[in-house]
């Protein structure tokens, strides 16, 4: 990536002036393929890095201060480093940042006077999780070499979000933003916190569609659902719906609230999807994994209720285009990307109905980026 680190230094360069000892940190954004609102419920994910990331560039100060800079944003803040044990959130996209230097002060890690430039290629809101992208690449950058275990940065920034910024997220975009694997989706456990790479068969490609809004529902109802799985959890006398299965939830559907089992069904159903997803993606079959992502979108438009309009269009019109094996909802949901599963060689012709039935339906443009499995984060 000589085209990130050019412009990345180019603009501390102009933002900062001359530094002799310039480092620069990139962490991945991420499509999930299949596994969607079961990462808090400790069941199953399949996500992929991707190429789309964020980039932190830092150099030491001589004074008190930590300053950034957001090359998105074209802003500025800065903390003196003695104050980020006691910092609190702003409602600022900041929060992301100063919530990782919080967290590394609280868990023992010195963070030191620097100034930091961060500029993401993740769109944001996109459901391609910008976020954790920020807080990993910045996580590194506030290391800036030293060492932390892979899996403490990712539990390290998980808490950054959940506990200062306040999105009660699972663990799966900052554990994919670290342990991503160029030429392979992985496959989270997101119990006993381990994974391992699954290749995709060859003669095939996979293509995010951006529906480019987000609704502010979203905000509201993804707290809403976790506390949802908690209560079926509760309800069933589990620790997590991860050990629920089918026949339980069937026997148990009586006593609970429709809407309580119907959250529950979606999380029980899709783990076994992403089971049922890896065996396909073994042996080949295309078809059935194509299948696979278009049943997990209807779970999630119809029981968990997190789709919207924009992306069950898109699922739709996918399905109608030549070559297309099947797409479905990516990420929380409430706008934000579809993924797609496409033959070889049908990108061209997907590209062009698509973009064009959206324009006609919605009046906007979407937005396609051809997902290749990518590595993840670690020093330009
Ligand atoms: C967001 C959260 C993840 C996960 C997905 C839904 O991306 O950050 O932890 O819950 O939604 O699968």
């Amino acid at each position: 990536m000589v085209g990130a680190a050019a412009l990345l230094s180019e603009a501390f360069l102009r933002v900062f002036g001359p530094a002799s000892n310039l480092r620069i940190w990139r962490a991945p954004g991420r499509v999930n393929l299949i596994g969607e609102h079961t990462d808090y419920n400790l069941g199953f994910v399949l996500p992929m890095a991707l190429e789309l990331a964020c980039y932190a560039a830092t150099a030491p100060r001589s004074d008190d201060r930590l300053r950034v800079f957001s090359e998105n944003y074209g802003e500025a803040r800065e903390w003196p480093v003695g104050r980020l044990a006691a910092a609190r959130p702003a409602g600022h996209w900041s929060d992301y940042l100063l919530g990782v230097a919080r967290e590394l002060v609280r868990a023992g890690y010195e963070v030191r006077p620097a100034n930091l430039l961060v500029w993401s290629t993740v769109p944001p809101g996109s459901g391609l999780s910008s976020s954790a992208a920020l807080e990993v690449s910045v996580a590194l950058a506030l290391l800036d070499g030293r060492p932390i275990a892979p899996l403490e940065l990712v539990q390290l920034c998980r808490r950054a979000e959940n506990d200062f910024v306040g999105a009660p997220c699972g663990i799966m975009d900052q554990y994919v933003a670290v342990f991503g694997q160029k030429g392979a989706a992985i496959r989270i456990d997101c119990r006993s916190l381990e994974h391992q790479p699954i290749e995709l068969p060859a003669g095939i490609a996979v293509l995010a569609v951006n529906t480019m809004v987000k609704h502010e529902l979203g905000h509201s109802s993804y707290p809403e659902r976790v506390a949802q799985c908690r209560q079926a959890a509760a309800r069933l006398g589990v620790e997590s719906l991860r050990d629920v299965t089918l026949e339980m939830l069937e026997k148990a559907r009586a006593e609970l609230p429709d809407v309580v089992y119907r959250r529950a069904r979606h999380v029980v159903t899709e783990n076994l999807r992403v089971e049922q997803f890896m065996k396909a993606c073994a042996e080949g079959d295309l078809a059935t994994m194509g299948r696979l992502l278009v049943a997990s979108h209807k779970s999630l438009r119809d029981d968990y209720e997190v789709s919207c309009d924009e992306l069950d269009f898109l699922v739709e019109t996918a399905l109608g285009i030549e070559g297309v094996l099947g797409g479905r909802m990516t990420g929380g949901g409430f706008g934000g990307c579809t993924v797609n599963l496409l033959e070889a060689g049908a990108e061209d012709c997907f590209h062009r109905e698509i973009s064009e039935a959206y324009r006609r339906r919605f009046g906007r443009d979407c937005q396609i980026y051809p997902c290749v499995p990518a590595a993840g984060a670690g020093q330009l």
